[in-house]
């Protein structure tokens, strides 16, 4: 039996979650080799077709990872980039995507641990969720939670 190794695309904002990652990898942490990081200038710059494309060429998941609220570079990038998510999440809703495949969360600059939990929390995630190619109607974690 093969194990499933999800693949997972993580946006990470260029001014706090890129330098999280970059200080957890600074720490040797242990950082899933699932994720594929992505660096955008603001989480507020991703687009929904940004994150349908990622799934539409193969990810299981997408995370995208800003500044804490108040501490976005150009303002309120991350307070759109919220909205934005829950409107996908919704609109991701009825369709075979379960949107807890696509999460949203905060990371500043010097918080590598935070940035450790978080991916690897989200590789647990799609990974009790499955493939997304698996061809489920409707996804439920195959663990049943
Ligand atoms: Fe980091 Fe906007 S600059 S979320």
């Amino acid at each position: 039996m093969t194990v499933f190794e999800p693949r997972i695309i993580a946006l990470l904002c260029n001014w706090c979650a890129y330098d999280g990652a970059d200080a957890a990898g600074r720490a040797r942490l242990d950082l899933p080799a699932q994720v594929w990081e992505v660096r955008v200038m603001c989480s507020g710059q991703v687009s929904p077709g940004m994150v349908l494309k990622a799934f539409e060429a193969g990810a299981d998941g997408v995370i995208v990872l800003g500044c804490q609220p108040g501490d976005c570079h150009y303002k309120e990038g991350n307070l759109h980039a919220l909205k934005r998510m829950v409107l996908l999440r919704a609109v991701l809703e009825p369709t075979p995507v379960h949107p807890q495949r696509l999460q949203l969360d905060w990371v500043s600059a010097g918080q590598g641990h935070r940035y450790a939990q978080v991916v690897n929390d989200m590789v647990e995630t799609i990974r009790s969720l499955g493939p997304l190619a698996a061809g489920h109607s409707r996804e439920e974690p195959l663990n049943g939670g």
